[in-house]
């Protein structure tokens, strides 16, 4: 394996990117490539062989372009896939789940909220997880589905998703929640709307650039650090391009090139 070879991170969509930022902005000198499966999005409400399926496809891109390591920046596929492919394939994969532990730590009054998809919420991983972390505290969780549509297509202020955000948000309210877990990686891009809902008090968890410090800690275990001079990062769609592109450049406040795939 040579260290100048690309990370590959991939996600349903767009909501990758909110990890994408911080990989870019903790590892400036390695090569990325991000692929957004736009046209296969939402994962949230599909079953396991179709999630396997689209990871599968994408995953043997990124081996065959050369990746180093693989950031599944999706909570949902790494709940499906991660297991499998860790142990299918050789490199390393580095995935995202709700951070529970974090919320667990800023939780004052023992009522979290977890906001994520359907399929998240319904995986064994999730199970697994919650059982692991949660017996000290009340854990609510909420399905948000719709969200992910709306980010996809460049939505964030839209009255249609202040909507759904304001159904989601009284349910957990509800709950007296304080803490609400970011558990799908989309959502990072609505934390200022969530914020207006739910009240400036409430303290929100966001992995993602938890994420990107996992990946800088596999990628120095394994010898594999980029140690050439600048980095870059070259997006990839399977959706339409010129609406990736549309919805990446409101999404980062940039330009940028989408490539077809
Ligand atoms: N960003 C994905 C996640 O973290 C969204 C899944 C979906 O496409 O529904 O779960």
């Amino acid at each position: 394996m040579n260290n100048n070879q690309h990370i590959g991170i991939f996600d349903s969509g767009l909501g990758g990117l909110s990890v994408l930022q911080h990989v870019h902005q903790l590892l400036p000198r390695e090569h990325i490539l991000y692929i957004a499966d736009s046209g296969y999005a939402p994962y949230g409400c599909q079953d396991n062989s179709f999630i396997e399926q689209r990871s599968r496809v994408i995953t043997e891109h990124l081996i065959a372009q050369g990746a180093k390591a693989i950031v599944i920046a999706c909570n949902t596929a790494t709940a499906s896939i991660i297991e499998s492919f860790r142990q299918e394939y050789g490199i390393p994969f580095i995935g995202v789940e709700p951070g529970i532990k974090p919320a667990i730590i800023m939780t004052k009054n023992g009522h979290i909220g977890i906001m994520a998809t359907t399929g998240t919420l319904a995986s064994t991983r999730y199970a697994e997880l919650s059982q692991r972390f949660g017996n000290s505290v009340n854990l609510h969780n909420q399905a948000c589905p719709g969200l992910v549509e709306q980010i996809e297509a460049g939505l964030l202020d839209d009255p249609s998703t202040m909507r759904l955000l304001t159904i989601y948000l009284n349910a957990l309210a509800l709950n007296q929640v304080d803490t609400i877990v970011l558990g799908c990686t989309h959502y990072s891009f609505l934390s200022t709307q969530i914020r207006q809902v739910a009240g400036d008090t409430t303290c929100l968890i966001d992995s993602s650039y938890a994420i990107a410090e996992q990946l800088a800690r596999v990628l120095e275990q394994e010898n594999l650090r980029n140690i050439t001079m600048t980095g870059s990062i070259h997006y990839f769609s399977t959706g339409s391009i010129n609406k990736t592109k549309s919805s990446i450049n409101s999404l980062l406040g940039y330009d940028v090139t989408v490539n077809p795939l």
